[in-house]
């Protein structure tokens, strides 16, 4: 669990996110909260619940990014999903619990990348000399299995039996490139008959998962010999041979305490499922999302396929614009769940400015790299990155407040001559400047109807 303080985790937001002040709080007060209850005596840990969060605030102003960024910097497994997307059970549509099986699957997904990274010399070495029996059939080490082999040692006294030499020989090329437009020929397991698949019956995604297993044992994994590229056969060894190293049990054991421990699920669009009794019609099954929602996010044991799973612990972000509605339309017990309420702001002129210049991860860090690799010199002036952040506040306000989002479909536009031509363009420097993001854009700004349509 990461022992980031406050301060600490709202500086590290700060790299990515700009402003939101108070959202980044809440939840650095929510994560370090976790960190607090872990040295607890076991008896109160029991009893301290996760503060739940709403965020709220118009479309595209960093809701997602924050909680997303959240969860990578504490490695927490992390699930979003819409409230709009689950149905009342008895209904057709996803039940609520799967969003747990999904975030379970995803932590099982995390723990397995780090312990085959754990594993992935040794892997690496036993593929290799799988890889380098394909290549000389029948020349297989004296051992016969496929145990890993040391690299020689070039200093060994003891000069190595031919065929040895052969393979050693091979070896090298292979460490040194020279074989990668090779193809061999490998044997891959393929699940059920060819890969059969259910027919995906709507809502019923969970029970077509559980046929799709039982079918898969009926008809036992086949192997096919299949025709690949060196690399990717070595690919595919290396993952064979590391998930025969690692455990699945220990895998399963570690993804669950963390899931159960550390998760979170980012319940977007929730005032889409809030609303009054007034309507009538459809709203009753959107009560009915609400009360399914209660026990998961109250407390409960869901049934996966690595095992119950308590919800007890894991953190709910919930998130919506609530324009139409408002916390307290949600019902009673569940805003009771979620105490902790904050409100992100609508971005600005200045806001886009430094979305522009002080992320590391920038639009304009990202559209000079990527047309650096046509040796293209990509750089903005102050000046054009004003006029970019103007123009987005300006479209923003006499079309749609889609807030950061506006600033990808400017970009996009306004580079969009560039992106053309940068491939014939190597070794060129370009500077865009204030007149000519004018140039570029102002045919657009000023026609309203185009702009709706292409800004
Ligand atoms: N305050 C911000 N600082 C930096 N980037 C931002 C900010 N707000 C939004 N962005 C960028 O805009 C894009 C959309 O943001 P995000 O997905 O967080 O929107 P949202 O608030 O979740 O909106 P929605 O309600 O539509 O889901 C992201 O790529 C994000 O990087
Ligand atoms: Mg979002």
């Amino acid at each position: 669990m990461s022992s980031l303080t406050p301060r600490e985790i709202v500086s590290e937001l700060d790299k990515y996110v700009i402003g939101q002040n108070e959202a980044k709080r809440m939840v650095a007060i929510a994560m370090r909260n976790r960190w607090r209850r872990q040295r607890l005596e076991p008896e109160l840990r029991e009893e301290i619940a996760p503060k739940n969060i709403i965020m709220m605030g118009p479309t595209g102003v960093g809701k997602t990014e924050i909680a997303r960024r959240l969860a990578k910097l504490s490695k927490s497994p992390f699930h979003k999903v819409e409230a709009t997307k689950f149905t009342e059970v008895g209904y057709v549509g996803r039940d609520v619990e799967s969003m747990i099986r999904d975030l379970m699957e995803i932590g099982i997904a995390m723990v397995r990348a780090e312990e085959r990274e754990k594993v992935r010399v040794r892997a690496e070495g036993a593929a290799e000399d799988r890889l380098l029996d394909l290549l000389l059939p029948g020349a297989a080490p004296a051992s016969g299995g496929y145990s890993f082999t040391p690299r020689p040692d070039p200093a060994a006294p003891r000069l190595p039996p031919a065929q040895d030499t052969t393979r050693e020989k091979f070896r090298q090329m292979w460490r040194e490139g020279k074989l990668d437009d090779r193809y061999v020929e490998l044997e891959v397991t393929t699940q059920g008959e060819g890969g059969m698949s259910i027919m995906a019956i709507p809502g019923m995604e969970d029970m077509g998962n559980q046929v799709q297993d039982m079918i898969g044992r009926m008809f036992p994994s086949r192997k096919k010999l299949r025709k690949m590229k060196i690399k990717d056969a070595f690919d595919t060894l290396v993952q064979e041979e590391s998930d025969k190293l690692i455990d699945m049990d220990k895998v399963q054991d570690i993804a669950r305490e963390r899931v159960e421990q550390t998760g979170i699920i980012f319940l977007d669009e929730i005032d889409k499922i809030a609303s009054r009794q007034d309507h009538g019609g459809p709203d009753v099954s959107r009560e009915g999302v609400q009360r399914d929602l209660l026990p998961v996010v109250e407390g409960c044991v869901v049934n996966t396929k690595y095992g119950m799973i308590r919800t007890d612990h894991i953190l709910f972000i919930a998130a919506g614009a609530f324009h139409y509605s408002k916390p307290s339309d949600l019902i009673p017990e569940l805003q009771g769940r979620f105490p902790l309420r904050v409100e992100l702001s609508a971005l600005g002129q200045e806001e886009f400015y430094r979305i522009l210049t002080e992320p590391q991860n920038a639009l304009t860090v990202q559209y000079s790299a990527l047309l650096g690799t046509e040796g293209l010199t990509l750089s903005f002036t102050d000046d054009s990155l004003r006029e970019i952040a103007a123009t987005a506040q300006k479209i923003n306000e006499e079309t749609e407040n889609i807030g950061a989002r506006r600033l990808y479909t400017i970009m996009e536009k306004l580079l969009s001559e560039l992106s053309f031509e940068a491939s014939d363009k190597g070794g060129q420097q370009v500077v865009v400047d204030g007149e000519y993001v004018r140039s570029q854009l102002s045919a657009i700004v000023e026609n309203r109807d185009l702009s709706r349509y292409i800004l």
